[in-house]
């Protein structure tokens, strides 16, 4: 048997590898820094005991089928409690990974391919992160995204079946339109943040993270099993014969205007159309994860190649394909959550800032998983809430400590880096009540040593989504 890479930690600047050897977990230490560049999700695990080691095993039993992702959940979940926590990130061996169709034009184009979610994608390409940022804002990006699961619920009682696992207003959305939603659990925790979108009454859209493929499909199979068992009207289809490609930036919409007869300049924000592009049968919806303008294109992955290529080839080289890197800047300071990162299952939507998206029916009716919970929070409060942070010292990273100005601990950092836009450090994470409100002084630990911070309003870039004027 062949030892299996499980997962490596980052512990005080080094770097340890998660060995699974004969059923026994043992933990390597390697020097290679390649993988901690950017976006992987973390999760939390006991400091180097005994304890570690059996979780890690026992997990990595149910892993069949699974996944690393499924493996840091859970260890997460567990471990919880632990009182010593540092960062940890997964990622599969080589040859595990899965490919999208466009991965050799990724490689041809110059892309760093790096484990993501079970999937070998792009990092970034010749342009440094800073560049792809600062030139999507700018100009324009393209990523591939054919790593996120598309999926249709069909039937007469979607709306109602999908009501029950998420917290938005499925039945008032209008045929065409889409929200960002939230998947939650019997205790009001995220199970998964999604785009959904109502096609027609009888059929939804929605695009789920990667990293949750196979926990969310199981979660909905489950309900809906149970659902179709009472006599509902549902079922699903899975686009895995379909590739997504994320169009953001001020030239997504002149760029997509030259691939398709449909007028686009009354198509907004949260908007959904199926229609032709560049020859091919797609979805489109008009949303994204860099806070600007832009769309996300499903499209059959047999066009998917010739896609990419119309779109580079329209903006005369301007919109440029981007990778994870500049993805998680830019989304950073759109001020948007990284499931598994910014929201986890421990953590309600209305602690994540996402009341917004609790319908306005749907808070009086309730009627969702953990909507005893939640119902409850938007009436008392919750003890904690996702806020902004510019910090003056390095940039802070998931789990850095913030304390208040005596030093008491007030919640910890879940993402942080460098703004190419702002030219400074930001991060957003989870502070105790009460110490959330813009321009709370803070310190943020990093590395032993606490420096200045400011809680501060999110998105730390101003958000362009296209609306009706
Ligand atoms: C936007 O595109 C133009 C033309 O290709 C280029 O000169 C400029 O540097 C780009 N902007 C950024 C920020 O990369």
């Amino acid at each position: 048997m062949a030892p299996k890479i499980l997962a490596f930690e980052s512990c005080k600047g080094k770097l340890f590898l998660a060995v699974l050897f004969y059923n026994v977990v043992a933990f390597t230490f390697v020097n290679d820094f390649h993988f901690l560049l950017h976006g992987h999700t973390s999760f939390v695990v006991n400091n180097g005991g005994q304890r570690t080691f059996t979780s890690v095993t026992v997990f990595s039993v149910k892993m069949r089928g699974g996944g690393l992702w499924q493996l840091g959940q859970s260890m997460t979940r567990r471990l919880a409690q632990a009182d010593k926590t540092v960062a940890h990130r997964y990622f599969s061996t080589e040859a595990e990974l899965k490919k999208t169709v466009l991965y050799d034009f990724h490689v041809a184009n110059g892309g760093k391919m790096v484990p993501f979610a079970g999937w070998s994608m792009p990092i970034q390409y010749k342009d440094s992160i800073m560049d792809s940022t600062l030139n999507c804002r700018q100009n324009g990006s393209l990523f591939d995204v054919s790593h996120m699961c598309g999926l249709s619920l069909k039937g007469k009682d979607c709306m109602p079946f999908l009501e029950k696992l998420v917290i938005a207003d499925v039945a008032g959305l209008a045929p065409g339109a889409g929200t960002l939603t939230v998947f939650t659990n019997e205790k009001g925790g995220a199970i998964d943040d999604s785009v959904i979108t109502k096609v027609k009454d009888d059929h939804i859209y929605l695009v789920v993270n990667a990293g949750c493929r196979d926990k969310d499909l199981a979660h909905i199979e489950e309900h809906m099993k149970a659902f179709k068992a009472k006599g509902g009207d549902v079922s699903w289809h899975i686009h895995d014969e379909r590739s997504l490609l994320a169009l953001q930036g001020p030239l997504a919409a002149p760029t997509l205007q030259h691939l398709t007869k449909e007028d686009l300049s009354k198509f907004y924000f949260g908007g959904f159309r199926i229609l032709d592009i560049n020859g091919a049968h797609c979805f489109l919806t008009r949303t994204g994860y860099t806070g600007e303008d832009g769309f996300e294109i499903s499209v059959p992955s047999e066009n998917a190649l010739d896609l990419a290529k119309a779109i580079l080839e329209k903006s005369e080289g301007k919109v440029r394909l981007t990778g994870l890197g500049a993805r998680d800047s830019l989304r950073l300071e759109a001020g948007l959550c990284l499931y598994g990162n910014d929201m986890e299952q421990h953590v309600t939507p209305v602690e994540a800032g996402l009341t917004w998206a609790i319908g306005k029916r749907r808070r009086a009716e309730g009627g969702f998983l953990g909507a005893e919970v939640i119902l409850k929070q938007l009436e008392s409060g919750p003890t904690v809430r996702r806020v902004g942070f510019f910090s003056s010292g390095p940039p802070p990273r998931s789990h850095s400590e913030i304390q208040d100005d005596k030093g008491k601990g007030l919640g910890e950092v879940t993402s942080g880096g460098f703004s190419p836009c702002l030219k400074k450090n930001i991060a957003m994470g989870y502070v105790k009540s009460g110490s959330h409100k813009a321009g709370t002084k803070v310190k943020i630990v990093i590395r032993g040593k606490a420096y200045d911070g400011v809680v501060t309003k999110m998105p730390f870039v101003p958000t362009k989504y296209y609306k009706p004027s």
